[in-house]
């Protein structure tokens, strides 16, 4: 043992103990206390940032439109898996998706054409035929024997949309709406709430034009056009 060492081992041996003859090194000092504290502190404020972070990059357009993309696919999985309530969940279904077109065509799509517009005019004339097979399967009693059929028909053909908007359309609608995603996001996330409300027959069917009404626009050649035009789509 080197003299160092020996010193700081009859050091520990000599340290004073307290009144109840506890040896006061084996007891939380202030500074133990302090530092457990600050950890404690570091730690909830990593939480809140990283919390923080996933809110943020949550709260992009494409973001909101692939959350309702999840929803919807899991409602159309309980009609095909068989439901209690069917009517319920086909309540939902088309409310939802009526909602989601709505914000697709008033808002989204005139904010990214100039990005892709043959992806976006393609999805209007797809959203067309979804609101056909919509109206088509509200019509229908769940215990009819085209039900099912028809209920398949409605998911394959969303599926199919929504690969090619997820692959295909949304990376460059991203790219194009750059620091106004967030804005986009507000606003569909706002008329959203606000539609789904409203409910499929106010939006689509029996005289709903909600949907019906939106037209794909032109989109403009230039940068500067283009800008305006994402913010016209953002103010409504
Ligand atoms: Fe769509
Ligand atoms: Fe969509």
């Amino acid at each position: 043992m080197s003299n160092t060492q020996h010193e700081t081992h009859e050091t520990a041996k000599a340290s004073p103990k307290s009144s109840n003859g506890h040896n006061k090194s084996a007891e939380p000092s202030i500074l133990q206390e302090a530092a457990v504290g600050l950890f404690d502190t570091v730690k909830r404020a990593t939480h809140s940032i990283l919390h923080l972070g996933d809110k943020l990059a949550e709260s992009t357009a494409t973001g909101l439109l692939e959350d309702q993309h999840t929803e919807v696919k899991a409602l159309f999985a309980q009609l095909e898996k068989g439901h209690a309530n069917p009517r319920s969940v086909m309540t939902k279904l088309a409310d939802s998706l009526a909602a989601h077109m709505v914000i697709e065509q008033e808002i989204f799509y005139p904010a990214v054409i100039a990005a892709s517009p043959d992806l976006v005019r393609e999805s209007y004339e797809e959203h067309a035929i979804a609101r056909f097979a919509l109206k088509r399967l509200m019509s229908t009693r769940p215990t009819d024997p085209s039900f099912k059929a028809r209920v398949t028909a409605l998911r394959e053909l969303i599926e199919h949309h929504v690969d090619e908007e997820e692959d295909d359309l949304f990376p460059k609608a991203e790219k194009a709406l750059g620091d106004e995603s967030p804005k986009v996001y507000a606003h569909m996330k706002s008329v959203f709430d606000q539609k789904v409300k409203l409910g499929f027959a106010k939006l689509v069917g029996k005289g709903g034009d909600a949907v019906r009404s939106a037209k794909p626009p032109q989109p403009k050649a230039s940068s500067k056009k283009t800008r305006q035009q994402t913010k016209t789509a953002i103010s409504g």
